[in-house]
Protein backbone atom coordinates (compact mmCIF):
# COMPACT_ATOMS: atom_id res chain seq x y z
CA UNK A 1 0.00 0.00 0.00
CA UNK A 2 2.61 2.53 0.87
CA UNK A 3 4.31 1.91 -2.17
CA UNK A 4 1.40 3.67 -4.36
CA UNK A 5 1.77 6.51 -2.41
CA UNK A 6 4.22 8.88 -3.64
CA UNK A 7 6.83 10.33 -1.73
CA UNK A 8 6.91 14.05 -2.11
CA UNK A 9 8.58 17.01 -0.83
CA UNK A 10 7.42 19.77 1.70
CA UNK A 11 8.06 21.91 -1.31
CA UNK A 12 6.08 19.73 -3.93
CA UNK A 13 2.96 19.73 -1.48
CA UNK A 14 3.07 23.70 -1.05
CA UNK A 15 2.95 23.93 -5.15
CA UNK A 16 -0.22 21.87 -5.11
CA UNK A 17 -1.57 24.18 -3.06
CA UNK A 18 -0.27 27.10 -4.71
CA UNK A 19 -1.85 25.44 -7.88
CA UNK A 20 -4.76 24.38 -5.81
CA UNK A 21 -5.92 28.44 -4.87
CA UNK A 22 -4.77 29.53 -8.29
CA UNK A 23 -4.58 27.22 -11.21
CA UNK A 24 -3.14 29.51 -13.95
CA UNK A 25 -3.66 26.85 -16.64
CA UNK A 26 -7.38 26.53 -16.94
CA UNK A 27 -7.94 29.78 -14.76
CA UNK A 28 -9.82 28.23 -11.59
CA UNK A 29 -9.25 29.74 -8.27
CA UNK A 30 -9.76 27.31 -5.32
CA UNK A 31 -10.89 24.49 -8.20
CA UNK A 32 -13.52 27.29 -9.91
CA UNK A 33 -13.52 29.80 -12.34
CA UNK A 34 -14.18 32.99 -11.18
CA UNK A 35 -17.25 32.70 -13.05
CA UNK A 36 -18.75 30.11 -11.19
CA UNK A 37 -17.94 31.77 -7.81
CA UNK A 38 -20.05 34.96 -9.16
CA UNK A 39 -22.90 32.71 -9.56
CA UNK A 40 -22.39 30.64 -6.18
CA UNK A 41 -21.95 34.28 -4.40
CA UNK A 42 -25.30 35.18 -6.30
CA UNK A 43 -27.20 31.92 -5.19
CA UNK A 44 -26.03 32.75 -1.41
CA UNK A 45 -27.28 36.12 -1.42
CA UNK A 46 -30.25 35.32 -3.42
CA UNK A 47 -31.06 32.92 -0.57
CA UNK A 48 -30.27 34.67 1.93
CA UNK A 49 -32.64 37.60 0.73
CA UNK A 50 -35.44 35.07 0.23
CA UNK A 51 -34.84 33.58 4.03
CA UNK A 52 -34.83 36.93 5.53
CA UNK A 53 -37.93 37.85 3.49
CA UNK A 54 -39.65 34.64 4.93
CA UNK A 55 -38.83 35.51 8.43
CA UNK A 56 -39.83 39.40 8.37
CA UNK A 57 -43.00 38.39 6.64
CA UNK A 58 -44.40 35.82 9.48
CA UNK A 59 -42.91 38.34 11.94
CA UNK A 60 -45.12 41.03 10.25
CA UNK A 61 -48.26 39.05 9.60
CA UNK A 62 -47.69 37.86 13.36
CA UNK A 63 -47.47 41.85 14.79
CA UNK A 64 -50.00 42.56 12.80
CA UNK A 65 -52.79 40.11 13.72
CA UNK A 66 -51.79 40.89 17.61
CA UNK A 67 -53.81 43.88 18.91
CA UNK A 68 -51.88 45.92 21.03
CA UNK A 69 -54.56 46.99 23.43
CA UNK A 70 -55.79 43.98 24.14
CA UNK A 71 -54.65 40.68 25.70
CA UNK A 72 -54.92 37.81 23.15
CA UNK A 73 -55.81 35.44 25.80
CA UNK A 74 -58.91 36.95 28.17
CA UNK A 75 -60.22 34.98 30.74
CA UNK A 76 -63.44 32.88 29.78
CA UNK A 77 -64.87 34.88 32.73
CA UNK A 78 -67.77 36.64 30.84
CA UNK A 79 -69.03 38.16 34.20
CA UNK A 80 -67.19 39.91 36.56
CA UNK A 81 -66.30 39.41 40.18
CA UNK A 82 -67.38 41.86 43.21
CA UNK A 83 -65.16 42.65 46.24
CA UNK A 84 -65.83 44.54 49.54
CA UNK A 85 -62.81 46.96 51.46
CA UNK A 86 -61.62 46.66 54.37
CA UNK A 87 -61.14 43.31 52.99
CA UNK A 88 -60.42 41.48 56.35
CA UNK A 89 -60.47 37.58 56.31
CA UNK A 90 -60.74 35.54 59.08
CA UNK A 91 -61.18 31.85 59.07
CA UNK A 92 -62.57 31.51 56.07
CA UNK A 93 -65.22 34.16 55.13
CA UNK A 94 -64.61 38.50 54.93
CA UNK A 95 -65.16 39.05 57.91
CA UNK A 96 -64.61 42.90 58.94
CA UNK A 97 -64.53 42.97 62.83
CA UNK A 98 -63.91 46.31 65.25
CA UNK A 99 -63.88 47.26 68.47
CA UNK A 100 -65.55 50.84 69.04
CA UNK A 101 -63.56 51.63 72.02
CA UNK A 102 -60.20 50.25 70.65
CA UNK A 103 -58.47 53.11 68.54
CA UNK A 104 -55.64 50.54 67.25
CA UNK A 105 -58.44 48.63 65.83
CA UNK A 106 -60.15 50.88 64.03
CA UNK A 107 -57.60 52.61 62.69
CA UNK A 108 -56.82 49.72 61.11
CA UNK A 109 -59.85 49.27 59.23
CA UNK A 110 -59.83 53.46 58.17
CA UNK A 111 -55.79 52.52 57.40
CA UNK A 112 -57.19 50.10 54.86
CA UNK A 113 -59.79 52.49 53.04
CA UNK A 114 -57.34 55.78 53.20
CA UNK A 115 -55.29 53.40 51.28
CA UNK A 116 -57.28 52.04 48.83
CA UNK A 117 -58.82 55.49 47.95
CA UNK A 118 -55.29 56.37 47.45
CA UNK A 119 -55.83 56.92 43.29
CA UNK A 120 -59.20 58.33 44.39
CA UNK A 121 -57.85 61.39 46.02
CA UNK A 122 -59.95 64.27 44.32
CA UNK A 123 -56.75 66.69 43.12
CA UNK A 124 -54.88 63.07 41.54
CA UNK A 125 -58.06 62.38 39.88
CA UNK A 126 -58.49 66.23 38.72
CA UNK A 127 -55.23 66.02 36.90
CA UNK A 128 -54.85 62.13 35.37
CA UNK A 129 -58.82 62.41 34.35
CA UNK A 130 -59.96 65.85 33.47
CA UNK A 131 -62.23 64.66 30.86
CA UNK A 132 -65.96 65.63 31.20
CA UNK A 133 -67.16 63.02 30.59
CA UNK A 134 -71.22 62.72 29.69
CA UNK A 135 -73.32 60.81 32.68
CA UNK A 136 -75.96 58.39 32.25
CA UNK A 137 -74.56 56.66 28.68
CA UNK A 138 -71.87 54.55 27.47
CA UNK A 139 -68.48 55.89 26.78
CA UNK A 140 -67.82 54.75 23.40
CA UNK A 141 -64.66 55.43 22.34
CA UNK A 142 -63.24 54.18 18.75
CA UNK A 143 -60.44 55.84 18.25
CA UNK A 144 -57.35 57.14 20.38
CA UNK A 145 -58.05 60.84 20.74
CA UNK A 146 -56.14 61.04 24.72
CA UNK A 147 -52.60 62.32 24.56
CA UNK A 148 -50.13 59.46 23.94
CA UNK A 149 -52.46 57.91 21.61
CA UNK A 150 -54.47 56.60 24.38
CA UNK A 151 -58.43 56.79 25.29
CA UNK A 152 -60.11 58.95 27.80
CA UNK A 153 -60.72 57.89 31.31
CA UNK A 154 -63.98 59.98 33.23
CA UNK A 155 -62.89 60.63 37.31
CA UNK A 156 -64.30 58.72 40.13
CA UNK A 157 -63.49 60.97 43.19
CA UNK A 158 -63.08 60.00 46.58
CA UNK A 159 -65.45 63.12 47.40
CA UNK A 160 -68.24 60.78 45.23
CA UNK A 161 -68.56 58.27 48.44
CA UNK A 162 -69.97 61.47 50.73
CA UNK A 163 -69.93 60.40 54.11
CA UNK A 164 -67.52 57.58 53.32
CA UNK A 165 -65.19 59.75 51.69
CA UNK A 166 -63.01 59.34 54.17
CA UNK A 167 -62.58 63.30 54.11
CA UNK A 168 -65.19 64.36 57.02
CA UNK A 169 -64.68 61.36 58.35
CA UNK A 170 -60.98 60.10 58.89
CA UNK A 171 -62.43 56.92 60.77
CA UNK A 172 -65.48 55.93 57.96
CA UNK A 173 -67.55 55.53 60.82
CA UNK A 174 -65.12 52.53 62.67
CA UNK A 175 -64.96 54.77 65.96
CA UNK A 176 -69.01 54.07 65.74
CA UNK A 177 -71.99 52.05 64.80
CA UNK A 178 -72.19 53.31 61.34
CA UNK A 179 -69.55 51.86 59.48
CA UNK A 180 -68.66 51.85 55.90
CA UNK A 181 -67.56 49.67 53.12
CA UNK A 182 -66.82 50.23 49.70
CA UNK A 183 -67.84 47.69 47.25
CA UNK A 184 -65.96 47.62 43.70
CA UNK A 185 -66.49 45.46 40.56
CA UNK A 186 -63.45 43.93 38.51
CA UNK A 187 -63.24 45.49 35.37
CA UNK A 188 -63.44 43.17 32.20
CA UNK A 189 -61.90 44.69 28.78
CA UNK A 190 -65.43 45.84 26.72
CA UNK A 191 -67.80 44.53 29.01
CA UNK A 192 -71.07 46.06 28.99
CA UNK A 193 -72.77 45.64 32.55
CA UNK A 194 -76.18 46.27 31.14
CA UNK A 195 -78.28 46.42 27.61
CA UNK A 196 -80.91 48.78 29.16
CA UNK A 197 -79.33 52.21 28.99
CA UNK A 198 -81.61 54.11 31.05
CA UNK A 199 -81.15 51.94 33.83
CA UNK A 200 -77.29 51.59 35.29
CA UNK A 201 -75.92 48.93 37.42
CA UNK A 202 -76.25 49.50 41.09
CA UNK A 203 -75.38 47.97 44.07
CA UNK A 204 -77.73 46.41 46.28
CA UNK A 205 -77.12 45.11 50.06
CA UNK A 206 -79.29 42.51 51.57
CA UNK A 207 -78.51 41.55 55.41
CA UNK A 208 -78.56 37.37 54.78
CA UNK A 209 -78.46 37.08 59.14
CA UNK A 210 -79.23 39.23 61.77
CA UNK A 211 -81.65 41.52 60.11
CA UNK A 212 -83.13 43.51 63.05
CA UNK A 213 -79.50 44.24 63.73
CA UNK A 214 -79.14 46.80 60.64
CA UNK A 215 -80.78 49.78 61.29
CA UNK A 216 -80.14 51.41 57.64
CA UNK A 217 -78.32 51.01 54.80
CA UNK A 218 -77.02 54.07 52.74
CA UNK A 219 -75.56 54.29 49.53
CA UNK A 220 -73.10 56.83 47.94
CA UNK A 221 -73.26 57.91 45.37
CA UNK A 222 -77.18 57.86 45.24
CA UNK A 223 -79.21 55.23 45.23
CA UNK A 224 -75.10 52.90 44.60
CA UNK A 225 -75.23 53.54 41.09
CA UNK A 226 -72.13 53.09 39.03
CA UNK A 227 -72.34 55.53 36.20
CA UNK A 228 -72.49 54.25 32.45
CA UNK A 229 -69.57 56.67 31.47
CA UNK A 230 -67.40 54.16 33.70
CA UNK A 231 -67.67 51.76 30.88
CA UNK A 232 -66.18 49.90 28.81
CA UNK A 233 -62.58 49.31 29.87
CA UNK A 234 -60.61 48.92 27.02
CA UNK A 235 -57.24 47.77 29.19
CA UNK A 236 -54.45 49.07 30.46
CA UNK A 237 -52.63 50.12 27.73
CA UNK A 238 -55.83 51.99 25.91
CA UNK A 239 -56.41 53.81 29.52
CA UNK A 240 -54.09 53.77 31.62
CA UNK A 241 -55.72 56.28 33.87
CA UNK A 242 -58.90 54.15 34.57
CA UNK A 243 -59.82 53.82 37.90
CA UNK A 244 -62.93 51.38 38.48
CA UNK A 245 -66.43 53.13 39.97
CA UNK A 246 -67.08 52.45 43.48
CA UNK A 247 -69.95 52.45 45.81
CA UNK A 248 -69.63 53.28 49.55
CA UNK A 249 -72.03 51.66 51.98
CA UNK A 250 -73.01 52.66 55.46
CA UNK A 251 -74.76 50.41 57.57
CA UNK A 252 -76.32 51.77 60.79
CA UNK A 253 -75.71 48.88 63.19
CA UNK A 254 -78.13 48.30 66.47
CA UNK A 255 -78.61 45.58 69.06
CA UNK A 256 -76.07 42.87 68.72
CA UNK A 257 -74.33 44.62 66.28
CA UNK A 258 -73.58 42.05 63.86
CA UNK A 259 -74.47 40.28 60.48
CA UNK A 260 -74.12 38.84 57.80
CA UNK A 261 -73.97 41.11 54.56
CA UNK A 262 -74.58 40.30 50.80
CA UNK A 263 -74.13 43.16 48.25
CA UNK A 264 -74.65 42.13 44.77
CA UNK A 265 -74.05 44.80 41.44
CA UNK A 266 -77.24 44.38 39.87
CA UNK A 267 -77.41 44.84 35.94
CA UNK A 268 -78.94 42.86 33.10
CA UNK A 269 -75.37 41.38 32.06
CA UNK A 270 -74.07 40.50 35.40
CA UNK A 271 -74.28 37.12 36.74
CA UNK A 272 -74.37 36.11 40.27
CA UNK A 273 -75.94 32.48 40.40
CA UNK A 274 -72.78 30.70 39.40
CA UNK A 275 -71.90 27.79 41.98
CA UNK A 276 -68.07 27.76 41.14
CA UNK A 277 -67.64 31.75 41.43
CA UNK A 278 -68.45 32.69 44.76
CA UNK A 279 -67.95 36.05 44.02
CA UNK A 280 -69.25 36.59 40.03
CA UNK A 281 -71.59 39.61 40.62
CA UNK A 282 -71.91 39.78 44.79
CA UNK A 283 -69.62 39.62 47.59
CA UNK A 284 -70.82 38.30 51.49
CA UNK A 285 -69.23 39.27 54.65
CA UNK A 286 -69.51 39.60 58.04
CA UNK A 287 -70.04 43.01 60.12
CA UNK A 288 -69.63 43.43 63.60
CA UNK A 289 -68.99 46.07 65.86
CA UNK A 290 -67.87 45.11 69.54
CA UNK A 291 -67.35 47.61 72.45
C1 LIG B 1 -62.56 46.50 73.01
O1 LIG B 1 -61.49 47.34 73.42
C2 LIG B 1 -61.56 47.70 74.81
C3 LIG B 1 -60.44 48.69 75.07
O2 LIG B 1 -59.24 48.30 74.52
C4 LIG B 1 -61.42 46.43 75.64
O3 LIG B 1 -61.55 46.76 77.00
C5 LIG B 1 -62.56 45.46 75.27
O4 LIG B 1 -62.40 44.24 75.96
C6 LIG B 1 -62.52 45.20 73.75
N1 LIG B 1 -63.70 44.38 73.42
C7 LIG B 1 -63.58 43.21 72.76
C8 LIG B 1 -64.88 42.51 72.48
O5 LIG B 1 -62.53 42.75 72.39
C1 LIG C 1 -54.64 64.16 47.86
O1 LIG C 1 -53.41 64.51 47.23
C2 LIG C 1 -52.94 65.78 47.58
C3 LIG C 1 -51.73 66.11 46.75
O2 LIG C 1 -50.97 64.96 46.50
C4 LIG C 1 -52.64 65.82 49.07
O3 LIG C 1 -52.20 67.09 49.45
C5 LIG C 1 -53.92 65.47 49.83
O4 LIG C 1 -53.67 65.39 51.21
C6 LIG C 1 -54.50 64.16 49.36
N1 LIG C 1 -55.81 63.95 49.98
C7 LIG C 1 -56.11 62.90 50.69
C8 LIG C 1 -57.47 62.85 51.26
O5 LIG C 1 -55.32 61.99 50.86
C1 LIG D 1 -66.51 70.51 32.15
O1 LIG D 1 -67.77 71.10 32.00
C2 LIG D 1 -68.06 72.08 33.00
C3 LIG D 1 -69.48 72.57 32.82
O2 LIG D 1 -69.94 72.36 31.52
C4 LIG D 1 -67.02 73.21 32.85
O3 LIG D 1 -67.27 74.18 33.85
C5 LIG D 1 -65.63 72.66 33.02
O4 LIG D 1 -64.66 73.67 32.82
C6 LIG D 1 -65.39 71.51 32.05
N1 LIG D 1 -64.12 70.92 32.34
C7 LIG D 1 -63.23 70.58 31.41
C8 LIG D 1 -61.96 69.98 31.89
O5 LIG D 1 -63.43 70.73 30.23
C1 LIG E 1 -65.81 59.44 65.27
O1 LIG E 1 -64.96 60.33 64.54
C2 LIG E 1 -65.65 61.43 63.96
C3 LIG E 1 -64.67 62.20 63.14
O2 LIG E 1 -63.39 62.23 63.70
C4 LIG E 1 -66.28 62.28 65.06
O3 LIG E 1 -67.01 63.32 64.47
C5 LIG E 1 -67.21 61.40 65.87
O4 LIG E 1 -67.73 62.14 66.95
C6 LIG E 1 -66.48 60.18 66.40
N1 LIG E 1 -67.44 59.30 67.05
C7 LIG E 1 -67.18 58.69 68.20
C8 LIG E 1 -68.27 57.82 68.76
O5 LIG E 1 -66.12 58.83 68.79
C1 LIG F 1 -80.60 42.48 27.08
O1 LIG F 1 -79.80 41.32 27.10
C2 LIG F 1 -80.48 40.15 27.45
C3 LIG F 1 -79.50 39.01 27.55
O2 LIG F 1 -78.27 39.34 27.03
C4 LIG F 1 -81.57 39.87 26.42
O3 LIG F 1 -82.29 38.72 26.80
C5 LIG F 1 -82.51 41.07 26.34
O4 LIG F 1 -83.47 40.88 25.33
C6 LIG F 1 -81.72 42.35 26.06
N1 LIG F 1 -82.62 43.50 26.15
C7 LIG F 1 -82.58 44.50 25.28
C8 LIG F 1 -83.54 45.61 25.54
O5 LIG F 1 -81.82 44.51 24.35
C1 LIG G 1 -82.47 44.33 46.63
O1 LIG G 1 -82.49 42.92 46.79
C2 LIG G 1 -83.63 42.46 47.55
C3 LIG G 1 -83.45 40.97 47.75
O2 LIG G 1 -83.03 40.33 46.60
C4 LIG G 1 -84.91 42.81 46.81
O3 LIG G 1 -86.01 42.40 47.59
C5 LIG G 1 -84.96 44.32 46.60
O4 LIG G 1 -86.07 44.66 45.85
C6 LIG G 1 -83.70 44.80 45.88
N1 LIG G 1 -83.74 46.25 45.82
C7 LIG G 1 -83.51 46.90 44.69
C8 LIG G 1 -83.53 48.38 44.75
O5 LIG G 1 -83.28 46.31 43.67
Amino acid sequence: MATLKEKRTCGQRCEDFGRFVWNSDNGTFMGRTPEKWVYISLYYVAFYVVMTGLFSLAIYVLMYTLDPYAPDYQDRLKSPGVMVWPDTYGEEDIEINYNTSDKACWTKMSKILHKFLGPYNDTKQLECNNYNCTKGKYFIQKTFSAPHHTKWACPFTQSMLGPCSGLEDPTFGYNCTMPCVVIKMNRIIDFLPTNHTELPPYVNCTILEGQSNVAKIEYFPDRGVMDLSYFPYYGKLAQPTYVNPLVAVRFSLVGEKHAKIQCRVVGDKIGYQSYHEPYEGKVTFYLKAMK
